[in-house]
């Protein structure tokens, strides 16, 4: 099996119905939903925001250190099934303690069940701290500070959530101070929003990748760039597809994008809620046409597009 990383993945966004329900009832929170059914139901969204409505809803049932522990640890067991052998996670700190779930508890689950993978499921690790951009730049200084307090080691800080309307330039001072903490740069831009959004998080905010950027195709300049400079694109065909970024998989541009020379990669984004985990990416991928030097050439960019040690990267390739 191809070595993948997985460097766009919400851990919330891996919480499936029936850890919904039983969640909800360890933990006694009332849930909206009748069933698992019903929730399964409700699996189809007409565009990101009602989407992001039913995943922030959910989160209601993670409650204690050990929910976070038992999901990050059911994820990465999944993926590794996938083909997964990195997994740079990000985790939205601020949808957690906004609901009054105290920033230790959240990463101190989460930092234990990275701490156990490697040894569990062979999958190596990191922690991106995700900014929440319908919140305000302040907020997100708030979250960063409490994060760093735990103690817990941080990968880097990325931001997603809503995009259209709500511009990434009030982050720069905060990303700037991450870099200076030491920390890597990832940022959404260019899924619902146009290239000029991709432009935003490059420019403003340095960031090392983008995740998604599948808009930046209608900018030549744009596309140019990040050949160039060989910009990583975490890209998510399925989801895509489900929250209508794109019209149908058979016109996702990531073949066009391999054209182009793009450090293009693929992962999941939101597995629980868009139908599956990187190997069904994986099996759409190849339904695109994508050919099997194609489906090489996404291994091997996931892991020259990953955080993990130079040396670490150069094994992995050798493998793939
Ligand atoms: N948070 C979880 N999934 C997301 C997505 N696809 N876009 C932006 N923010 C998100
Ligand atoms: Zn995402």
């Amino acid at each position: 099996m191809l070595p993948f990383a997985e460097l766009h993945l919400h851990l919330e966004g891996t919480l499936e119905p029936d850890m919904v329900f039983d969640l909800a009832e360890r933990n006694r929170v009332r849930l909206p939903w009748r069933d698992e059914d019903d929730l399964r139901g409700r699996l189809s969204y007409r565009c990101l925001q009602e989407f992001l409505d039913l995943y922030y809803a959910n989160i209601a049932v993670l409650r204690t250190e050990a929910d976070f522990a038992e999901l990050t640890d059911a994820y990465l067991a999944r993926a590794a099934r996938a083909g997964v052998v990195r997994a740079e996670i990000f985790c939205d700190l601020q949808a957690h303690t906004a609901r009054g779930v105290p920033a230790p508890v959240v990463l101190a689950g989460v930092a234990d069940a990275l701490a156990r993978s490697e040894a569990d499921h062979g999958v190596s690790s990191g922690l991106i701290l995700s900014f929440l951009r319908h919140l305000s730049a302040e907020d997100a200084v708030a979250a960063y500070d409490s994060a760093l307090a735990t103690g817990v080691e941080l990968l880097g800080v990325g931001l997603c959530s809503s995009e259209v309307g709500f511009p990434a330039a009030p982050f720069a001072d905060l990303y700037d101070r991450a870099r200076a903490d030491g920390l890597h740069t990832v940022a959404h831009a260019g899924e619902e929003g146009g290239p000029e959004y991709v432009w935003e998080v490059l420019r403003e905010l340095g960031a090392e990748r983008v995740d998604h950027g599948i808009n930046a195709m209608a900018d030549p300049a744009l596309v140019a760039h990040l050949a160039e400079h060989r910009v990583p694109l975490t890209v998510c065909p399925v989801s895509n597809v489900v929250l209508h970024a794109v019209p149908s998989l058979s016109e996702h541009p990531l073949p066009a994008m391999l054209d182009a020379g793009l450090a293009v990669c693929v992962n999941s984004d939101d597995p629980a809620y868009f139908g599956g985990y990187l190997d069904t990416v994986l099996s759409a991928v190849r339904g695109l046409g994508v050919t099997p030097e194609q489906v090489a050439t996404l291994s091997r960019n996931s892991i020259e597009a990953s955080f993990l040690p130079e040396a670490e990267k150069r094994r992995l390739l050798a493998v793939g």
